[in-house]
């Protein structure tokens, strides 16, 4: 059985409909990412899964058990906040410490209990070092992993990661990532991590639920989600550039930028489809030529295509070309819905 359960979960806050049905079945041990634009109603879930918003309508089980009703300190799960603020005035070791000594009567530790938890906690997530300091003498990344401390010194069934690396800088913050994920395997936590960034949530996700507008628009894993995208949404969230979407009579149909290639490299002809393209603009991006231009037929919508640099065919502005995409790499859209429909003979389908 999963370890936490979510059916029919709602949250209006008046007239906003911040989460709006969503079922989730997530696994003991596994890292799940919630992913989606900002506003879609990400950290309204997981404030329900911690028991700290009430829902609407629906229900929340860990463990086997109907926590709907319980507190957050009932649930057995610990959340980092968006802005995981420290205590200044305390040092490191005082602030991982907080939880355990806020524990109820009943649960209370005695000093030698919250050293040995406190030293094991920063020891797993290599901060043992840093017990004496105080916040503002650590780096962004050694602050992030204190507040990731103080959440787990209390050994919760779920960590509930809220944007934890949105202070950090580009560098520090794919460190931070690859600590998080090799801490996570190690401690095999249960971790549900929020992000709207695509890269972090694909380099970290065993799943990821992509979500929009209060719903879930796709479960799946990095690549499920990636190649096999449920609906026009998903695969336009994904993927920097976005897919190209052209516009048919009945369906509209998208491929990614890095499947739009020169003909000339296509292996498999009588497989691929053939487009007239029309070069207005190539950016050198290092590794590979982002390419804008516009497809025969389709001359309102900007098509881009990204060619990589070891790819030595000249491209020129202002010219014409025929370019190539294999024909499993096109997705067809119902026009209405967006919702993904399956493989057509594209000359039929528009
Ligand atoms: N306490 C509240 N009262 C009223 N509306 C709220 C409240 N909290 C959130 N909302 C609204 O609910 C929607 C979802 O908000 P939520 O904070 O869950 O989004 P999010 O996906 O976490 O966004 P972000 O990526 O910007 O953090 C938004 O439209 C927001 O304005
Ligand atoms: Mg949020």
């Amino acid at each position: 059985m999963s370890l936490v359960q979510i059916s029919g979960l709602k949250k209006y806050f008046d007239s906003v409909q911040a989460v709006d049905g969503v079922d989730l079945e997530i696994e003991q041990g596994e890292f799940l990412v919630i992913l989606g634009p900002s506003g879609c109603g990400k950290t309204t879930l997981m404030r329900m899964i911690a028991g700290l918003e009430k829902p609407t309508a629906g229900r929340v089980g860990i463990g086997g058990a109907d926590v709907t009703a319980l507190p957050p300190r009932k649930r057995g799960v610990s959340m980092v906040f968006q802005s995981y603020a420290l205590y200044p005035h305390m040092n490191v070791f005082n602030n991982i410490a907080f939880p355990l000594r806020a524990q109820r009567r009943e649960k209370k530790f005695d000093k030698r209990a919250i050293r040995e938890k406190v030293e094991n906690t920063a020891r797993l997530l290599e901060i043992d070092m840093l017990l004496d300091r105080r916040p503002r003498q650590l780096s962004g990344g050694q602050r992030q992993r204190v507040a990731i401390a103080r959440a787990m010194v209390t050994q919760p069934a779920v960590l509930l990661l809220d944007e934890p690396l949105s202070n950090l800088d580009a560098k520090l913050r794919a460190n931070a990532r690859d600590e998080l994920k090799d801490f996570q395997r190690s401690s095999n936590i249960t971790a549900v991590f929020v992000t709207h960034d695509q890269i972090e949530a694909m380099g970290l996700g065993d799943r990821i639920v992509v979500m929009s507008e209060g719903k879930i628009q796709q479960i799946g894993t990095p690549q499920q989600i990636y190649d096999d995208p449920a609906n026009e949404f998903v695969a336009t969230f994904l993927g920097s550039p976005s897919m190209n979407i052209l516009s048919g009579d009945r369906y509209n149909f998208g491929f990614r930028p890095e499947h739009f290639l020169p003909k000339t490299l296509n292996d498999n002809p009588q497989n691929a489809r053939i487009f007239h393209y029309f070069v207005k603009r190539v950016e050198y991006l290092g590794s590979d030529r982002l390419v804008y231009g516009y497809v025969q037929g389709h001359d309102s919508q900007l098509t881009l295509a990204k060619v990589p640099s070891n790819v030595r065919v000249s491209l020129d502005v202002d010219s014409d070309y025929e370019f190539a995409v294999h024909n499993s790499d096109i997705k067809f859209f119902d026009r209405r819905s967006g919702i993904r429909v399956a493989q057509q003979n594209l000359a039929e389908a528009l």
